[in-house]
C-alpha cells in the first residue's frame, strides 16, 4: 500500500487541550493495512511516530518531529457470551464514552462507573482509565496490539499490560505496540459499585432506590458535568496530576497540621492524598499563566482558556508542583503524556 503523509498539520483539532503545534507528518489509520504502510513508512525514512487516540490525555509541549498517527479504526461487537457475561471487543477509535452508554442499553453493565470519560477505547488501557471506584483493568479481557518491532499480532492479557493507578506498559513503553482493539467483560446480572460517596449521594437525590447500572450511569454524568470542565466547551486534559500516595507515617503528621486534610488509606501502609484538596487548599483555584489557568470548580483540571501554549500549561504546572512541595513536603507527578519539542 503506497503511503503518504499529510505535512505541516495543526494538531489543535486533535488534542482536548487545545494547544496548537505542529506535527511534522500526520496521517489517520481506520484499517490495519493502512497502520502497517504508516508504521513502515516511518521506519524506511528514520521517522519516530506517536500515537494518537482522541488527544485527551496530552500535553503538546511544543511542535512534533516525525509522524503522528491518529487511530481511527471503528466497530464493536460481541465476540463470546455464557450464562452471565458477555465479552464485547471495541475497535481502538471508538469513542469511549459512546462504547460505554451503547453496552448499558443492550443491558449489559461494568462500564457504568466509566461514563463520560474523553477519549477512545484504544487509549482506554493506555493510562488505566479510573473513576468512581472502577478501573478499565477490573473489566478487561484482553488487548490486541500490533507490535512495531516485528509487526506481530498479540493478545495480551490484563497480567501482560501490567496495569498500575493512572500506569501501563503501554505508557511505560510508549509506541512500541499499537492497540487495535480492547475485549471486555461485561455482566448480564448487574454488581453494582456504589461504594465511592458522591454516587450514592446522587442517587439519593434522584430517589433511586434500587438503581440500574444506566441510572447509575447517569448519576457519574451528572456528577462529572458539575465539577468536569466538556473539553468541547473549555479545553482541558481531565485532571492534571495524580492522586499522590505517602506512606501511612508521612499521612498521619499532615492530618495533624491539617485535620480536613482529604486521606484515603490503601494496602501496605500508604495513604492516598486527593491533590485537588491539595491545590485548592494552597489557594490556586482561579489562578493563571497567561491563558493556561487552574479550573475555578476541580483545582486538578488545568484548563486553557483560549491561547495557551504547552509552555504556559507547564509553566503553571511548575509552579503548583513547587508550592505543593514546599507547603505539604508532597510531590505532585504530572498525569497527561507530554509530548513534543519543550
Ligand atoms: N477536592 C477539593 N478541591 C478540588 C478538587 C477536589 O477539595 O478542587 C476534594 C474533593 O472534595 C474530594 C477529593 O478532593 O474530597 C477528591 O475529589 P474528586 O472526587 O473530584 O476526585 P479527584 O481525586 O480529584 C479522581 C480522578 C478522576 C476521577 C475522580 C472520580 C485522578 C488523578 N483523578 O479525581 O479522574 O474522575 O477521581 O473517581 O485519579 C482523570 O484521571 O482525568 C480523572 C478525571
Amino acid at each position: 500500500m503506497s503511503f503518504q503523509p499529510q505535512e505541516q498539520v495543526d494538531l489543535r483539532p486533535f488534542n482536548t487541550l487545545g494547544i496548537s503545534a505542529h506535527a511534522r507528518y500526520f496521517t489517520c489509520v481506520r484499517i490495519q493495512p493502512q497502520l502497517q504502510a504508516a508504521l513502515r513508512w516511518a521506519m524506511e525514512n528514520d521517522q519516530p511516530w506517536l500515537l494518537l487516540g482522541g488527544g485527551s490525555n496530552l500535553v503538546l509541549a511544543g511542535d512534533v518531529p516525525g509522524l503522528v498517527i491518529r487511530l481511527e479504526m471503528s466497530g464493536k461487537r460481541v465476540v463470546h457470551e455464557d450464562d452471565e457475561h458477555v465479552w464485547v471487543r471495541a475497535q481502538a477509535g471508538e469513542n469511549w464514552h459512546e462504547l460505554v452508554r451503547w453496552t448499558l442499553e443492550q443491558g449489559w453493565s461494568g462500564l457504568e462507573n466509566l461514563s463520560l470519560i474523553p477519549g477512545t477505547a484504544g487509549a482506554a488501557p493506555v493510562q488505566n482509565i479510573g473513576a468512581y471506584g472502577v478501573e478499565l483493568k477490573d473489566v478487561l479481557e484482553q488487548v490486541l496490539v500490533l507490535d512495531a518491532l516485528d509487526f506481530g499480532l498479540k493478545q495480551l492479557s490484563v497480567d501482560d499490560c501490567q496495569f498500575g493507578y493512572r500506569d501501563s506498559l503501554f505508557k511505560r513503553e510508549a509506541g512500541r505496540r499499537v492497540i487495535l482493539s480492547v475485549d471486555l467483560r461485561l455482566r448480564k446480572q448487574a454488581c453494582l459499585q456504589l461504594e465511592y460517596g458522591p454516587i450514592a449521594t446522587e442517587l439519593e437525590r434522584r430517589g433511586i432506590q434500587e438503581p440500574t447500572a444506566l441510572d447509575v450511569s447517569d448519576a457519574v454524568i451528572a456528577i462529572r458535568q458539575s465539577k468536569l470542565p466538556d473539553p468541547a466547551e473549555l479545553a482541558n486534559a481531565g485532571s492534571f496530576f495524580k492522586n499522590p500516595v505517602i506512606s501511612a507515617e508521612q499521612a498521619a503528621e499532615l492530618k495533624q497540621q491539617f485535620p480536613d486534610m482529604v486521606q484515603y488509606p490503601l494496602a501496605a501502609g500508604q495513604v492516598k492524598l486527593a491533590a485537588g484538596w491539595l491545590i485548592e487548599q494552597a489557594g490556586w483555584k482561579g489562578r493563571a499563566v497567561a491563558d493556561a489557568a487552574v479550573h475555578e470548580r476541580q483545582a486538578l483540571v488545568l484548563v486553557n482558556k483560549g491561547a495557551a501554549t504547552g509552555a504556559h500549561v507547564l509553566a503553571l504546572a511548575a509552579q503548583i508542583q513547587a508550592d505543593i512541595a514546599q507547603r505539604f513536603g508532597v510531590r505532585l507527578d504530572i498525569e497527561p503524556v507530554i509530548v513534543g519539542a519543550q
